[in-house]
This record gives structure tokens, C-alpha cells and sequence, in this order.
């Protein structure tokens, strides 16, 4: 069960990374873009700060031209990154191209049928969209529940991602995700509780009257 961030921003990597216990980081394109770095430099940035996977998206146009942005990616640190491939029949040849010398993740997973077709192309993760599936199908941890009905038997795994709040978080893993990635500000949320500030501040207070 690992726990991933979500974001390209390199001080967010630092953050989560000091807390010693994130399993890597997931990128996607619009979290790049908002660093108005090039791409692949910020996967060289984000490589080296962060101890785990980090996963790239292929953003090229052309099914050719995704296919020399795996290996340009993969070629900056291949133990450690992970495609992210967007899950289209197109791509499904892609990854099955792939699969058999780089880890593959295919994301923006909205069906079971997809993930289904995922593990047939010889992905190692599937990334459903948790948030936006409730948002735009009504059921975003029942789309997670349907695929780990789908994965049975498999050893692909899912990580749940486009996770917006703790509950949402949690609600995904009771609904059978293997991992979760969440924005720096969700993770940091994740281990605070108001009633858990009260109870140290009424220990403190005890402390100090004894
Ligand atoms: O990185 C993929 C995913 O987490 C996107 O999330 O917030 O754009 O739905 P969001």
C-alpha cells in the first residue's frame, strides 16, 4: 500500500520526500505545465530528490513520437521511472509495446473495461480518477471497487488518483485501491484531526498544572 504525490512543483517532492515514507511521484501534464519547465527536465529534477518511482506521461502527439518520448524519459533514470500512458486502444498497442522493458501505468482510467484491457497490454498499474468519476459519472469509488473486481487474479495494481480530500482518499482504499496519489496539501491533511489537537493541547495543559 504506497502512498504517492501528485505534482511536478520540486519543492512539493522535497516536502513529501522529508516526510520519509512516499513511495515516488506522479506527474501528469498540466501539473508540468504549471512549472513552465520543460518536461524533461523536471523529471531529471524530480528523479533526484525523491528516493522512490517517479512517473512520466507521454504528451506527444503521434503514436511514434510517444514511443521516443518512452525511451527519452526512461533513458533519464530507468530503475526509477514509470510511464504514465493516457488509456486509448492507440496506447494499449503502445504499452504492449513497451511492457516488456518498461514499467507501465496506463491513467485516466474512467471504466472497468479499460483497466480490463490494461492488463492485457501488460501494464503494471492502472490509474482510475476518482474524484472526476464522481464528479462526472456519479461513483468514483465504485469505479475503483468495479476494477479490483476486474484485476482479480492479476498482478496489475491500482492507484488511485485525482483524490481531492482525506475522505475521498480513504473512501478509494476501502473501495480496493492498492495505492493512492494526492496533492502535497490532501497528504498533509491526512494525519491531522481537530479532536487530536484538542486531546495534546489538554495533555499539555495537564503537564503544565501538575
Ligand atoms: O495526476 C492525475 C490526477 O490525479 C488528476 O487529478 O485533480 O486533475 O482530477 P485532477
Amino acid at each position: 500500500m504506497g502512498l504517492y504525490l501528485d505534482s511536478a512543483d520540486v519543492d512539493d517532492a522535497r516536502t513529501a520526500q522529508e516526510l520519509g515514507f512516499i513511495e515516488g511521484v506522479t506527474t501528469n501534464p498540466a501539473l508540468i505545465a504549471r512549472t513552465g519547465r520543460a518536461p524533461l527536465e523536471v523529471l531529471a529534477d524530480l528523479v533526484e530528490i525523491v528516493d522512490g518511482n517517479v512517473f512520466y506521461q507521454l504528451t506527444s502527439p503521434t503514436l511514434e513520437q510517444r514511443l521516443d518520448e518512452a525511451w527519452e524519459a526512461y533513458g533519464i533514470r530507468p530503475d526509477r521511472v514509470v510511464l504514465k500512458v493516457p488509456t486509448t486502444t492507440e496506447n494499449l498497442s503502445l504499452v504492449a509495446e513497451l511492457a516488456h522493458d518498461i514499467e507501465c501505468a496506463m491513467t485516466a482510467i474512467f471504466s472497468p473495461a479499460q483497466a480490463y484491457m490494461a492488463v492485457q497490454a501488460g501494464a503494471r498499474y492502472v490509474i482510475p480518477y476518482v474524484s472526476r468519476a464522481t464528479r462526472l459519472l456519479g461513483d468514483g469509488p465504485g469505479l475503483v471497487r468495479a476494477i479490483r473486481d476486474v484485476l482479480s487474479g492479476s498482478e496489475v495494481e491500482i492507484i488511485a488518483a485525482s483524490i481531492e480530500s482525506p475522505d475521498e482518499a480513504i473512501d478509494a482504499v476501502r473501495a480496493g485501491a492498492h495505492h493512492l496519489t494526492m496533492p502535497l496539501q490532501v497528504i498533509m491533511a491526512m494525519g491531522e484531526h481537530e479532536l487530536s489537537q484538542q486531546t495534546i493541547a489538554e495533555f499539555a495543559a495537564s503537564w503544565e498544572t501538575k
